[in-house]
């Protein structure tokens, strides 16, 4: 008999197949035995039917605990009342192994006890929606680039210098030097855009962040352009059609998952480029209408971003920061020296940053300023300079977050739930 999945399983009407998985929940009506097994990809119900109480197949189902693994085998019928379309009418049940007592029962429970057994926890529906969404969004982004001629290029996990900020660094030993886990590959990102024009890298990124909120992971995953020439107009319009592209696929391709977890989708579908776009300054002015306590000149955090994303009803770009909240490489405003090409992207609903970019420094003496100011050890970056002296041209790049996208995509109120094996202040386990 051919072992099929769940999710083909309409291409097996009427014929015998075998589905291996675990059991989901069983129950019993008179002659009927159900069992609701789940396999990865689905759930069906499976059917065994016996006008004998003591039919052989009945001993076998009341021994079935919740999570056992069992192989079955019996004939796909179309059944318009069961969930899919579909069941299984069971002629054989083979049992792969009966599961010891389920920690996670069909009852509520608290989030510590489910963050404790996340190991156990990703098998719930919930669950499995959030990552069957995460697979097809990272592959909407490769899509997207890999059709627009991009060139991906891995940039190193470990490295001997910061991007993002010293306060972040995960520092570890390498030999006999020190080296930091990577917060960004866009340094690396702009070497390879001088040797290949249009580059991505993705891959995961950690910062040591002390803050405990719901946005932020210690370790998450990053997709960062970078486009040699551009301007910052260039990686906003980017970043836009970027979104409107995986949006897009997400509501094309995962409706069941996005039904399971009871989104609605109205916000996603109003996501149209362009996005509206403001300054800081603007930013700051509607914060102030709004009565938020931010100082002119302080980074605004997330109750600031929730009280913007309010405004608007499609993510928002806000650009021209002072230069001193932003990071060493950002490229000066021509007019107004105190700030800098940079640019955020905020979800809307609430999510907050989803896309951080912008334009680079591509002057020699400047970016040695920036760096001396920053005080940044100068021989960690002189690769970096170098790319400032052999045919230096203005670039630009944005880097966004898989997890926090994700968490909007799906409407998850924290982001633990958004990758397998979230990291987070302080905890490691599992
Ligand atoms: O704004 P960030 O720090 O930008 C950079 O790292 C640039 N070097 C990217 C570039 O220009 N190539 O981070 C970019 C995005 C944020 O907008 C957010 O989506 C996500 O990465 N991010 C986090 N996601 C989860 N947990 C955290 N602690 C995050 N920090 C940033
Ligand atoms: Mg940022």
């Amino acid at each position: 008999m051919k072992w099929v999945y769940i999710e083909d399983i309409a291409n097996y009407k009427d014929q015998d197949v075998e589905i291996r998985g675990w059991v989901y929940n069983k129950r019993s009506s008179g002659k009927i035995r159900f069992i609701l097994v789940r396999d990865g990809t689905g759930l069906i119900q499976s059917t065994m039917y016996s006008a004998e109480k003591d039919h052989p197949l009945f001993f076998k189902f009341d021994e079935l605990t919740q999570e056992s693994s069992i192989i079955l085998r019996g004939t796909v019928r179309e059944e318009k009342r069961a969930s899919g379309g579909f069941e299984l009418n069971i002629k054989d049940l083979e049992i792969v192994q009966i599961a010891e007592e389920y920690p996670i029962t069909p009852k509520e429970h608290g989030i510590p006890f489910l963050m404790e057994h996340r190991h156990l926890w990703l098998r719930s529906q919930k669950q499995n929606a959030v990552l069957q969404i995460r697979t097809e969004l990272i592959k909407a982004i490769r899509d997207f680039f890999d059709g627009r001629g991009f060139r991906l290029m891995d940039t190193p996990i470990l490295t001997p210098s910061a991007c993002e900020g010293t306060t972040t660094l995960f520092e570890t030993e390498y030999f006999d030097q020190k080296a930091y886990l990577s917060q960004s590959g866009q340094l690396y990102n702009e070497a390879t855009a001088m040797a290949f024009g249009k580059v991505y890298c993705f891959g995961p990124t950690f910062r040591a962040e002390k803050s405990k909120t719901r946005k932020h992971l210690i370790e998450f995953w990053m997709v960062e352009p970078e486009v040699a020439f551009a301007r910052l107009d260039d990686t906003i319009e980017l970043a836009e059609d970027l979104i409107v592209f995986i949006i897009g696929r997400i509501l094309e391709k995962k409706k069941k998952e996005l039904e399971i977890l009871e989104r609605d989708t109205t916000p996603l579908e109003k996501v149209k480029a362009p996005f509206p776009r403001i300054t800081y300054d603007d930013a700051y002015k509607l914060l102030k209408e709004k009565g938020s306590k931010m100082e002119y000149g302080d980074d605004p955090g997330s109750p600031e971003e929730t009280l913007i994303s309010e405004i608007f009803d499609t993510p928002v770009a806000i650009t021209h920061f002072p230069k001193a909240i932003k990071a060493f490489y950002m490229q000066p405003d021509k007019d107004r020296p105190d700030l800098v090409l940079g640019v955020d992207i905020l979800a809307s609903e609430g999510y907050g940053e989803l896309v951080g970019g912008g334009q680079r420094i591509h002057d020699l003496e400047l970016l040695e300023q920036r760096i001396k100011e920053f005080n940044l050890p100068r021989d960690a970056y002189e690769w970096y300079l170098d790319l400032r002296k052999y045919g230096s041209v203005p670039h630009s790049g944005f880097g966004l977050g898989i997890e926090r996208t994700l968490s909007w995509i799906c409407k998850i109120k924290h982001i633990r739930e958004t990758i397998p094996f979230p990291r987070l202040l302080y905890k490691i386990y599992p």
